[in-house]
């Protein structure tokens, strides 16, 4: 499949959340370290495995998608920013397309297994989403999902949108995360791939949150923003290291449920 780097005509990209803004510092934010990374590629190559291609949408700059091709998995990769995309190509990627999941401009049962990864918590119209998923795919839908509920690290973000809410903005994302799914759809696979653990420099991640470097931050308005920041340096005054504990798991749903479960929540 060539790579189409071109708009999609007639997809709406206004109203979603686009990472044009953060491409160029994404993998520098976002990124895990090599073995754990290994780790997760090992056990993701098992469940996407199939005789179609896979679809990764919301492929970003092909954090999974890169290191599948690398193995020899078809893998197509589609995103609503640009300069996401290009910086996916530009490690080699390829079979990317500048596509909306919301509308997907695939035929049905196209793919054998779709992934998302920190999507579609981005995406207001989530079951839409969802079910132009269940539509092209045959198998199986899956994720990666990170759990950091008893990272240390994870207090200045909840400080943050704690101080945010006080303020009068209530921090949000527009759609539901992957592993929220698991409330309204038990998963059929749930399994633990890897616990990363890093100590964080509490100054470096204070910068980060000055930078709006998380999606849930860009909607902050400047002036709760910036007292915000204020209030997490004011707080972690005298604090320099933190440890961030992530523990990272692979869920899978069959195609077959989620399509039952769309239909019963009244989605086509
Ligand atoms: C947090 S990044 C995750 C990227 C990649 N999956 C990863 O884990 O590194 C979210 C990606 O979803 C894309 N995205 C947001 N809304 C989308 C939509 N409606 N359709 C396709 N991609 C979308 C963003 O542009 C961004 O590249």
């Amino acid at each position: 499949m060539s790579i189409v780097l071109d708009g999609q005509p007639g997809v709406e990209h206004r109203l979603n959340v686009s990472f044009d803004r953060i491409a160029d510092r994404y993998d520098d934010t976002r990124s895990l370290p090599g073995d754990i990374m290994e780790q997760v590629i090992d056990a993701l190559e098992m469940l996407v495995d199939s005789r179609k291609p896979i679809l990764d949408v919301g492929v970003g700059t092909a954090r999974f998608a890169r290191p599948l091709q690398a193995r020899g998995q078809e893998i197509v990769g589609i995103d609503i920013s640009t300069r996401m995309l290009h910086k996916a190509r530009a490690k080699g990627t390829e079979d990317l397309m500048l596509a909306n999941v919301c509308q997907l401009p695939f035929a049905d049962n196209a793919f054998g297994v779709a992934m998302s990864v920190h999507v579609l918590h981005l995406i207001a119209d989530w079951r839409r989403a969802l079910s132009e998923i269940a539509r092209v795919t045959t198998e199986r839908y899956v994720s990666v999902a990170s759990y950091r509920e008893d990272s240390p690290a994870e207090d200045m973000r909840r400080y943050y949108e704690a101080k945010c809410e006080e303020l009068g903005h209530a921090v949000k994302h527009p759609g539901l995360r992957e592993r929220e799914l698991r409330d309204l759809l038990r998963a059929d696979l749930v399994s633990m791939v890897a616990v990363h653990e890093e100590v964080i420099d509490v100054r470096a991640r204070i910068e980060g949150f000055e930078k709006r470097t998380y999606s849930s931050q860009w909607p902050v308005p400047e002036e709760i923003h910036r007292q915000a920041v204020e209030a997490l340096r004011a707080r972690y005054e005298g604090t320099e290291h933190l440890l961030e504990r992530e523990s990272i798991y692979l869920l899978a749903w069959k195609t077959a449920r989620l399509k039952e479960f769309l239909k019963g929540i009244g989605v086509k």
